[in-house]
């Protein structure tokens, strides 16, 4: 219960990954709220979702509103909402480019702002950005998310380093090849999936769960000398 009193704002907390996310975060006893276009009726336990849209400002400056005048805080913020378009830069539309960059990128940037003054007026607050595995690895026909994830990991050292005097932290988990979420529709491809399974040194996808509580570590009072870190939650990749 080392999260109890304290309020954290998942983007994306609907499914997948962030949904993972977010009950680690409950478990710990955390009051965690899940902000995603689409809200589930049960977002989990001790889990209360909002419709946001991490792509527009206004939307989650009025998220991180709600959240403060209801629940207090938020200590947490988790900007985890993603998007994957595969295609090669000679292929990849201008839309599907944008739509990745709008979310992964320009939603990260959005969501952090618009929780600045709220994370900034706590004790101990905490920003953690989610990036992945491709954030700096090279994978043809990934390049938009490949390239908003890297942007993602070099926005997440800059703040750390400005934000560090206002007594926060930032940091980033980057995760691998995860049986959760957008990771298990890459396993479920028999074309591709032996291809990236080769590179897992530990012979294995990754859990949600494991994702999770590396996010929870970051999260806690046990990593508040922890700042500007890109965390790799992949079990080793050749
Ligand atoms: N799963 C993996 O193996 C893996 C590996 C490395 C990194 N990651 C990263 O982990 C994060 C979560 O991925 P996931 O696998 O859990 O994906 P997912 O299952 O596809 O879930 C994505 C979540 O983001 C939300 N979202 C998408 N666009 C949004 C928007 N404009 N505004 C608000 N919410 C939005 C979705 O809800 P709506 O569509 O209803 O808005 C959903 O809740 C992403 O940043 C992803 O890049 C995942």
């Amino acid at each position: 219960m080392k999260l109890r009193g304290r309020t954290a704002v998942v983007t994306g907390g609907t499914r997948g990954l962030g949904r993972d996310v977010a009950s680690a975060l409950a478990g710990a006893g955390a009051t965690v709220v899940v902000a995603a276009r689409e809200v589930p009726d049960d977002p989990g336990e001790g889990i209360v979702a909002l419709k946001a849209d991490v792509t527009a400002p206004d939307s989650v400056a009025a998220l991180m509103d709600t959240v403060h005048e209801q629940y207090g805080g938020p200590h947490i913020v988790v900007a985890n909402a993603g998007v994957s378009r595969p295609g090669p830069v000679a292929a990849l539309s201008v839309e599907h480019w944008s739509e990745v960059v709008d979310t992964n990128l320009h939603g990260v940037f959005n969501t952090v702002r618009a929780a600045l003054p709220y994370v900034r007026e706590t004790q101990g607050g905490r920003v953690i950005t989610m990036s992945s595995l491709l954030g700096s690895r090279a994978t043809p026909g990934a390049v938009a998310y490949c390239a908003s994830k890297a942007a993602v990991e070099a926005f997440t050292s800059v703040a750390a380093l400005e934000l560090a005097a206002d007594g926060l932290t930032v940091n980033c988990v980057a995760p691998g090849y995860i049986d959760s979420g957008m990771g298990r529709a890459l396993i479920g491809n028999e074309a591709l999936w032996p291809k990236f399974a080769e590179t897992l040194a530990a012979g294995r996808p990754g859990t949600g769960d494991e994702v999770a509580q590396a996010v929870l570590f970051l999260a806690s009072p046990e990593s508040s000398y922890v700042n500007g870190q890109i965390l790799h939650v992949d079990g080793g990749v050749r």
